[in-house]
């Protein structure tokens, strides 16, 4: 296990090995993936008939090579996601069912060319990538993404449903883009929604109507359902974990009615991201300085939202550790608030703060400059969502399995940060 909603606030391990001994290995910051909770996850997930993991929330290739052992399917939401896809080992066409989907709003040029190439099945999230994909593949089968006129997530800004929304094709619009796909050439052989990222099972159980609602009226070419992703995980300590067996349960009996409805068997497919990962990854940081400004104790580390911007975009809570460099020191259980900030050159950069940028302070114990900082549940959105602002390298990565720590990615080096670029004239 890494650290998460209900671990305690010291840890000397993650994924059953040392702090210590990964952050001397592989240095600071560093993202730590457990195996283990990963293919845990897929296995509860196993009702669905595909599991399809959103490698937007995680797609190290070790990781959607691991996925892919443990039998998740993938999605990919640009030309760079098929090719990690591609480069973990997956195939391109059209099985069944597909190893390989692009889901998108858009086709850049890139994407188009590579779904065309290497016949990647799309899930089209606008009218205008039916005529587009129809003129250059024709006779293929595609599937839609809609929007159902309403979302929820974690945030307003991961609601992917409604008015407000730029996804998905609007559930009123179907009927158009039956026409449009006729007139293209193209079928429409299965339909997908996703509501928003980090919601939960009340608002996705309404997505089951409006599935049952949207497939019947386009009829029995379609195959295959796709309930999107968005299952929420346990972030704070009393969080609830979704209850995947009545999930699935509300699924399957849409699924039935349309089987029944058109007389052929149709698919079911679950899309997670955070669900597959976030538990599994842990952000290891080095405590550099610890000061007090007025009444305020500040523990500053040697990660910033460079490394993991879910704070600073969303008010995002992670839970947190400390692992005492040398081993425990003082009184277990002693605590006190704490504000934990990153090392940037902006007053935003700060893992402890609400949505609207409000800095909050955190029970944590004691600590030193040379402790570590364990920042929990990171394994979703974290790395992925990293940037070189202020000229920071990318973290190094490592993927624990079997006890083994494997470094899976590289720390960026300083001559990587400037990679590609040219000064005229030289
Ligand atoms: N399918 C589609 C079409 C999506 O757009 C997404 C997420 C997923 C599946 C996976 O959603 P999940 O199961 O992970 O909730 N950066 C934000 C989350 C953005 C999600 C974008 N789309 C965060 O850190 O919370």
């Amino acid at each position: 296990m890494s650290v998460t909603a209900e671990s305690p606030s010291l840890v000397e391990t993650v994924a059953g090995l040392s702090v210590e001994q990964l952050a001397q290995e592989f240095g600071t910051p560093l993202y730590v993936y457990d195996a283990a909770v990963i293919a845990e996850r897929i296995a509860e997930l196993a009702a669905f008939d595909v599991v399809r993991f959103a490698q937007k929330a995680c797609s190290n290739l070790a990781v959607l090579d691991l996925v892919r052992r443990h039998g998740g399917m993938v999605d990919a939401v640009s030309a760079g996601e098929i090719h990690r896809a591609l480069r973990a080992g997956y195939q391109p066409g059209f099985h069944e069912p597909p190893q390989i989907v692009y889901t998108a709003d858009i086709f850049d040029r890139q994407a188009l060319d590579m779904v065309a190439e290497l016949e990647i099945p799309v899930n089209c999230g606008s009218p205008d990538m039916i005529d587009q994909y129809g003129a250059r593949c024709p006779g293929r089968g595609i599937t839609l993404r809609v929007n159902p006129g309403f979302g929820h997530g974690h945030s307003q800004k991961t609601n992917t449903g409604g008015q407000q929304s730029k996804h998905g094709i609007w559930h009123e619009q179907l009927g158009e883009c039956v026409e449009r796909a006729a007139k293209s050439n193209v079928s429409i052989a299965g339909l997908h929604m996703h509501i928003g990222s980090g919601t939960d099972l009340e608002h996705l159980s309404q997505v089951c109507g409006a599935m049952e609602k949207a497939a019947l009226s386009i009829g029995d070419s379609i195959h295959s359902i796709s309930a999107g992703g968005g299952l929420s995980t346990p972030y704070r300590a009393g969080d609830k974990r979704v209850d995947v067996a009545a999930y699935y349960e509300l699924w399957n009996a849409t699924r039935k009615k349309l089987a029944d409805a058109f007389g052929h068997p149709v698919s079911l497919e679950i899309e997670p991201g955070r669900y597959l990962s976030a538990e599994s990854g842990a952000l290891i940081a080095e405590i550099r300085a610890v000061k007090r400004m007025g009444d305020n104790l500040f523990y500053v580390v040697d990660a910033g939202f460079n490394n993991l911007a879910r704070p600073i975009l969303y008010g995002a809570y992670h839970p947190m550790a400390i692992c005492p460099a040398g081993g425990p020191r003082g009184s277990v259980g002693e605590k006190h608030d704490v504000i934990i900030g990153g090392p940037l050159c902006e007053s935003g950069d700060i893992f402890t703060q609400e949505e609207g940028g409000f800095v909050q302070a955190r029970p944590l114990p004691p600590a030193e400059v040379g402790d570590y900082l364990i920042i929990g549940c990171a394994g979703a959105y974290g790395a992925v969502m990293g940037s070189n602002y202020n000229s920071k390298p990318l973290a190094a990565e490592v993927l624990v399995e079997d006890g083994q720590a494997h470094l899976v990615r590289e720390r960026q080096s300083l001559d990587d940060l400037v990679r590609g670029e040219r000064i005229p004239g030289e």
